[in-house]
């Protein structure tokens, strides 16, 4: 009997699946042909198919609709992409065209919106949610957004001092705008986690008297927005839920105090299918939310609020694939086999080497060969350049192939559309696109002095906007 790879994926899964399916054996993806890829840019590549960003787009913005009306919810629903997720220019131009709006983390966002702005890309009623940290250039840029007329601006403060700062540069800037803003709630980890409450946001048990004491008469902002966002996704989970009620419970109080408030932000984390085997419903966790919150409103009889999400791998994780092939297979020892492949995942997908993210791993030919469990390994010299079973809770099982065999057996790793690309640095982007630092050159010279000198200024939006592909700024 024949125990072909095919056989191993028809029997353990639904296949075909997802957009995955076989055409004259090879593997398609949403109908693409890779095996036409290989041929045409050879290995290794990656690629983002841009039509799934769309699909993605539509499929939560018709769920939250859709259950928002069933359940007669009187708030609307807002998506933003989150752009720290993929910056690139073509990602970002294809979320807009579907009307989204947008979420920052830093500074050179904000350059990055007004490229797009420039470019006619949307108008400025646009609605941008400024998270992170509030670094002073990031305070700035967000003021003359308020003087350009984008006045749909959210400044959600992540501390109390964020509050003076802006309040100083708007003094400073002789801006005369109302400041809209919202407050991020700071959550409570996960038990295995090495710390007990996160970093970003302000402590629940002080947002109350923060708003009392300095937000409430303040003529300088008008409050909008409770924001909180749990980092380990929106999940079905006794801590999801906890979390979930005590930022409700803290929006109720707030709304008692505050008129201006009418939106809480449930920022990202809806998962992406990291597996064939992946099930997650979607619908009825978005049914979960919204009638939580209609029933806790209705109990405390005030309004219910507009809804935000800021979903990033959710939009573009199952957009992105990256292809290598295999170089050479190596024999270890009697139970390992090691797959080499042409490029190192440390660089290409630096979430399964350091925080242990799966994707999804197939081949893209010899699915009739017989299979068995591999190592992959990357060629660069580092021990930890590899993808095993072990490290993955996940079988790494793939097919056999000769030596001798004309083709080689290529493999792809997908849906890292998301993050891989920042957090890699691929050519010189960072993440969050927080820039490099100033780079400074110190030695002693022939009297033993020590000398210092620059050898290259932090990093300019200028240089990571070409390798994103934004123009014309
Ligand atoms: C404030 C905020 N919103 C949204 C997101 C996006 O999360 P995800 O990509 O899981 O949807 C993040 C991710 O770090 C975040 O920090």
């Amino acid at each position: 009997m024949k125990n072909s790879y095919f056989d191993l994926i028809e029997q353990t899964y639904y296949f075909p699946q997802n957009g995955f399916d076989l055409r004259y054996n090879y593997l398609t993806f949403h109908g693409v042909s890779l095996k036409h890829l290989i041929d045409k840019y050879g290995t290794p590549f990656r690629f983002i198919y841009l039509p799934k960003i769309e699909d993605q787009i539509k499929k939560t913005k018709n769920l939250f609709n859709r259950i928002i009306k069933n359940n007669d919810y009187k708030g609307n629903y807002n998506f933003c992409y989150c752009t720290k997720c993929n910056h690139f220019y073509h990602v970002i131009n294809e979320a807009l065209k579907h009307n989204v709006n947008l979420e920052t983390s830093s500074s050179f966002d904000i350059d990055l919106i007004l490229s797009l702005f420039n470019n006619g890309k949307f108008e400025k009623t646009i609605t941008i949610i400024c998270n992170g940290y509030k670094t002073d250039d990031y305070i700035k840029k967000m003021i003359d957004l308020y003087e350009m007329g984008f006045h749909n601006c959210i400044v959600v403060l992540d501390s109390f001092n964020e509050l003076n700062r802006l309040i100083k540069f708007k003094n400073k800037h002789k801006n005369k705008h109302k400041i809209k803003i919202g407050l991020r709630m700071a959550i409570d980890e996960e038990p295995q986690s090495s710390y007990y409450t996160s970093r970003f946001g302000i402590p629940g048990t002080k947002i109350v008297d923060f708003f009392n004491n300095k937000i409430r008469n303040n003529k300088n902002v008008e409050f909008k927005m409770l924001h909180f966002y749990i980092d380990s996704g929106i999940k079905d989970t006794l801590y999801y839920w906890r979390e979930f009620k005590k930022a409700l419970n803290i929006y109720t109080e707030l709304k008692k105090e505050s008129i201006t408030l009418d939106s809480f932000n449930l920022g990202g984390g809806f998962p992406i299918q990291n597996h064939l085997g992946f099930e997650y419903d979607y619908e009825y966790m978005i049914r979960e939310i919204i009638t939580n919150i209609k029933q806790t409103c209705n109990f405390e009889n005030i309004p219910e609020p507009d809804l935000y999400t800021e979903f990033g791998k959710y939009t573009v994780g199952e957009a992105g694939a990256i292809i290598f092939e295999v170089l050479e297979q190596k024999k270890q020892n009697d139970n390992e086999l090691w797959y080499i492949i042409n490029n190192s995942l440390m660089n290409t997908i630096p979430d399964a080497w350091s925080i242990q993210e799966k994707f999804i791993l197939l081949p893209i030919n010899k699915w009739g060969n017989e299979y068995r469990k591999v190592n992959i390994g990357g060629i660069s010299c580092d021990h930890s350049d590899y993808y095993n079973s072990e490290d993955f809770n996940q079988d790494v099982l793939l097919p056999l192939y000769d030596e001798n065999d004309k083709e080689p057996l290529y493999l792809g790793f997908f849906h890292t559309g998301a993050y891989q690309d920042s957090v890699s640095g691929y050519g010189g982007i960072k993440h969050c696109l927080i820039p490099s630092p100033k780079h400074v050159i110190v030695d002693r010279d022939d009297k033993g002095n020590i000398v210092d000198t620059v050898y290259r200024e932090e990093q300019s939006f200028d240089e990571m906007f070409k390798i994103l592909g934004y123009h014309g700024r």
